[in-house]
């Protein structure tokens, strides 16, 4: 019979799994940003009352699909099911994982909403780690890993490119604010998470605003 009623020992296995993954990482996807969305979906999934232990472990393995880090979004969500498919779990509960997993990326906003709860706790607890103090920190990591400026006035605005042509070319992380992270919190699911989203936005438009002040040489007079 299958044992599904204690999952420490999968979240301990899972945070394994995802520490060697990830350790290596310079993207932004590295194991503290995991380690962070893992907390966070915890908290939420108390507050909420979604059912901890699957958020926890879609948390610790939801970047280890992601497509930056694979051949494919299908190679990378193999690794993952594959890797499930040796743990103390449901058939149920495996699905539900992977249905998290697979659903969770912004996609431009297109994606259709989270069906679970677990689904959007995890989604959320990762949207909030893009916005906020730490966000603006991984942007501009990410933007001098890709060899992105942090902002250029003639790459913007990037809406008069279609998408093809800028994903070709270069962004600037100023850019990235305008185009995905000032918008995450709009399509924040949870209560618990749109409080937390309202602040670290509030805090992350100032500083983009308070950038373009200075760009601008504007900044003297406040
Ligand atoms: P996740 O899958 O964890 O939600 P992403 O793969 O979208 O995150 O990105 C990881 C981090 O890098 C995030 O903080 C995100 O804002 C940042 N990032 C992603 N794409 C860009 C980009 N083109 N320019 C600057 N930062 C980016
Ligand atoms: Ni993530």
């Amino acid at each position: 019979m299958e044992r599904t009623g204690d999952k420490r020992q999968v979240v301990e296995a899972a945070e394994r799994f995802a520490r060697a993954e990830l350790e290596s990482d310079a993207t932004g996807h590295d194991w503290w940003h995991v380690h962070r969305v893992v907390r966070m979906a915890e908290r939420l999934a108390k507050q909420e009352g979604a059912d901890t232990a699957i958020c926890i472990i879609a948390a610790l393995l939801h970047d280890v699909a992601d497509e930056k880090l694979n051949e494919s979004k299908e190679s990378g969500l193999r690794k993952v099911s594959d890797w499930l498919a040796g743990q103390p779990l449901s058939e149920a509960e495996r699905a539900h994982i992977m249905e998290i997993i697979a659903t969770m990326s912004f996609n431009g906003g297109a994606n259709p909403p989270m069906r679970t709860l677990e689904g959007q706790v995890v989604q959320d607890a990762d949207r909030l780690d893009a916005i906020g103090a730490i966000a603006i920190a991984r942007t501009f990591l990410y933007a001098g890993w890709k060899g992105d400026p942090i902002y250029d006035p003639q790459l913007e605005p990037r809406e008069q490119m279609s998408p093809g042509e800028y994903r070709k070319g270069k962004s600037t992380a100023i850019n990235h604010f305008h185009e995905k992270l000032l918008k995450l919190k709009d399509r924040i699911n949870t209560a618990s998470a749109k409080r937390i989203a309202e602040e670290r936005h509030r805090y992350m438009a100032d500083y983009v605003e308070r950038f373009m002040l200075e760009w601008d040489g504007l900044d003297e007079n406040i």
